[in-house]
């Protein structure tokens, strides 16, 4: 199956990881998979945002791990992007489900990681409020955690073994201890950078019997090339443009 993956919602088109984003999303029949960035708050509030400060994407500044919920939840996640979206929240996981559960939408969440000196204790904190979150999701929505942080995949791994977990790399962090590190972190999936993968590469992933998506692929004709290599799916901004993608068949 060649999935795509609505990267952290479509983010050409409305302001990234927004309501309004996995909205328009849901609104697509074809659009089966969102790919979201989870982080949590001082006062352990699990809230979708990409970057470790509030700076590039809301109208408020802070290290997201150091600031409350409270302080956060009236600024605009939207203005940023246009003035149209300046009622845009930074959402809540439970606003989150609400939208999944509605439309039917599977979903990735990338676990950011946590910053700052406290970062073990709110690790656990993001792990057990993940946990309790998910036990609201609908039956039928599938769920594929992942993270470049191994401490938050093996904490996942012990609090919620049933769900599928995914190891994200960099191009330049793809070390040959890679299937090493994956084994310990029980996971089948690779999520790696696009830059630099190379058909060996995928073959030599492939072969070993993992599953691997590809991030971040804006560009058409990569995208079915890497289909015909052999991956399983791609991250994209663009999804609403590459649906077109989304099934066995791909031009050779
Ligand atoms: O999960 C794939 C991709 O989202 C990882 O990179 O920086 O866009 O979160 P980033
Ligand atoms: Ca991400």
């Amino acid at each position: 199956m060649n999935t795509i993956f609505a990267h952290r919602g479509l983010p050409k088109i409305t302001p990234e990881n927004t309501l309004a984003s996995f909205v328009k999303c849901g609104e697509i029949d074809s659009l089966n998979w969102i790919e979201i960035d989870i982080a949590i708050t001082a006062d352990e509030e699990l809230i979708i945002i990409h970057d470790d400060f509030l700076d590039r994407t809301t109208n408020t500044t802070g290290e997201v791990s150091k600031s409350y919920y409270e302080d956060i939840k009236n600024a605009s996640a939207g203005l940023w992007f246009g003035e149209q979206y300046n009622k845009e929240t930074v959402p809540t996981f439970k606003q989150l489900i609400d939208i999944v559960n509605k439309y039917d939408l599977n979903v990735n969440i990338e676990l950011k990681g946590v910053t700052g000196n406290n970062s073990v204790n709110q690790s656990k904190k993001l792990i057990q409020l993940l946990k309790e979150n998910l036990g609201l999701l609908n039956d039928n929505i599938k769920v594929l955690i992942s993270s470049f942080n191994f401490t938050l995949l093996k904490l996942a791994q012990e609090s919620l073994p049933e769900v599928e977990r995914a190891v994200l790399f960099e191009e330049h962090a793809f070390y040959p201890d890679w299937q090493s590190i994956v084994d310990y972190l029980g996971s089948k999936t690779i999520h790696i950078e696009d830059k630099g993968l190379t058909k060996e590469k995928v073959n030599h992933i492939i072969t070993q019997g993992y599953t691997l998506n590809v991030w971040t692929v804006n560009d058409k004709e990569r995208a079915n090339e890497l289909f015909n290599w052999g991956v399983n799916g791609i991250f994209t901004d663009i999804a609403n443009e590459l649906l077109h993608l989304s099934s066995e068949e791909t031009v050779q």
